[in-house]
């Protein structure tokens, strides 16, 4: 009886605290690295703990992390490990790109029995001072009236003459109305309301009065400012300015899931980058983005495409930017993306084809390897994979990436 009471009162406790797992609140920037998951090289056998640490970056170290891998192996949830660590170690500013609705949240943590069986931490990211949350999502052509949505238009003062006149088509930019247009956009000030532009216009177009095409030039820009008033994914109207936007210390997520229209995506991709670099060009920053074969391709010239390769060649390198591209599709991706790429990861199986291209032209040696590591490994579980940084090309680790605790 004694022995029964006993034991009964000695288990009690330890089944509590079972079920009890700590959580942390992880404040902004306040730690050195963060473990993402776990890397077997071939010369160390054994498991080592796989770190995130921006801060042992250097200008000339691994900027610009590539992730290929299949639908549904974890991507973006390597993304998300990246995000909170990121989060973590330093007080940069983050812009994420996401491409389906509730793909990256930053209040949600995985369920209690999948951190007890991924054993991974259960953490909270605080909010930086004066906010509710860590997060904010900058929704383009918003539709709901979720309060803690943002809704995102493009800024009139923000937009390059180029960018416009891709966006509405070449032809604008062909004609004289297009020249005349074209000049007036060089000073800011011309176009940071529409009312400042009709009065700008007005100005320069009074000195063709002459012209024998000075009725055809008065048509176009009319129909010109026409399509900027009706423009929904423009802010014609007030003075806005990125800082509206783009908070320095949230994490900024961009959803595009409820724009169809490809175009339109790399419209929105191009233009942020644009602000986000003018806005924060002589400090680090982190830019996300998924699916990154659709603004990148091999083929094709456009706006967003400049930008990115933009992104890998000139800020990660020279202003010391973190960039992270997720794609499913490496064979379709730009040349110069992937050799610019410091750091790889190939998720899961991946089709021979798809990584020919890929093996040839990073900077990472993997030849050889991936094959043996499918020829090893059978049923690859999700998040594992191989990874090579260009700082030790010739030594590339098998990886597996945990469960995000957060994300
Ligand atoms: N390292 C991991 N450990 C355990 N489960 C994982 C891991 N990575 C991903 N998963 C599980 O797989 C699911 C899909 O992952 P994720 O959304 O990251 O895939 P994805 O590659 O981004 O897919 P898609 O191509 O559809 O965007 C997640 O919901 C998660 O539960
Ligand atoms: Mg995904």
């Amino acid at each position: 009886m004694l022995l029964k009471y006993n034991t009964a009162r000695l288990q009690l406790p330890k089944r509590r605290d079972d079920r009890y797992i700590p959580l942390r609140l992880v404040y902004r920037g306040c730690e050195n690295a963060v473990k993402i998951g776990y890397k077997i090289g071939h010369r160390t056998p054994w498991m080592q703990p796989h770190y995130f640490n921006p801060s042992a970056y250097s200008v000339e170290k691994g900027k610009v992390i590539l992730v290929v891998a299949g639908k549904g192996i974890g991507k973006t949830n390597l993304m998300r490990n990246i995000i909170q660590a990121y989060y973590r170690t330093t007080k940069n500013p983050i812009v994420a790109f996401q491409e389906k609705r509730g793909d990256l949240d930053f209040n949600r943590s995985p369920s209690l029995n999948q951190i007890r069986e991924a054993g991974i931490e259960r953490i909270r990211l605080a909010p930086p001072d004066g906010c509710a949350s860590p997060q904010r999502y900058l929704v383009p052509l918003k539709e709901s009236e979720s309060r803690e949505e943002i809704e995102l238009k493009i800024p009139l003062a923000e937009l390059d003459y180029s960018t416009i006149a891709e966006y509405f088509g070449k032809r604008m930019s062909s004609t004289v109305a297009g020249l005349v247009l074209e000049r007036v956009w060089q000073s800011r000030d011309n176009h940071i309301t529409i009312q400042d532009l009709v009065d700008a216009v007005e100005n320069e177009l009074y000195r063709f009065q002459d012209d024998p095409y000075f009725n055809t030039m008065v048509l176009h820009v009319k129909r010109f400012i026409e399509l900027l008033r009706m423009d929904q994914l423009l802010e014609v109207n007030k003075a806005k300015t990125v800082h509206g936007y783009i908070h320095p210390e949230q994490i900024n997520i961009v959803d595009l899931s409820d724009l169809g229209d490809i175009d339109i995506k790399r419209f929105v991709v191009a233009q942020m980058l644009k602000m986000v670099e003018r806005a924060y060009k002589r400090q680090e920053c982190f830019i996300g983005i998924t699916e990154s074969h659709i603004y990148a391709p091999e083929t094709g010239e456009f706006e967003a495409k400049r930008e990115i390769i933009r992104l890998v060649t000139v800020l990660a390198r020279s202003y010391g930017w973190t960039v992270f591209l997720e794609t499913q599709s490496p064979d379709a991706l730009e040349r110069i993306v992937v050799e610019n790429a410091d750091e790889i990861y190939v998720l899961g199986y991946v089709q021979r084809s798809k990584l020919t291209r890929l093996v040839r032209t990073a900077s990472v040696k993997f030849e050889g390897f991936i094959d043996i590591f499918y020829k090893v490994v059978d049923n690859i579980p999700k998040g594992m994979g191989v990874y090579g940084s260009a700082v030790d090309p010739m030594n590339p680790y098998v990886v597996r990436i945990q469960l995000s605790p957060v994300g």
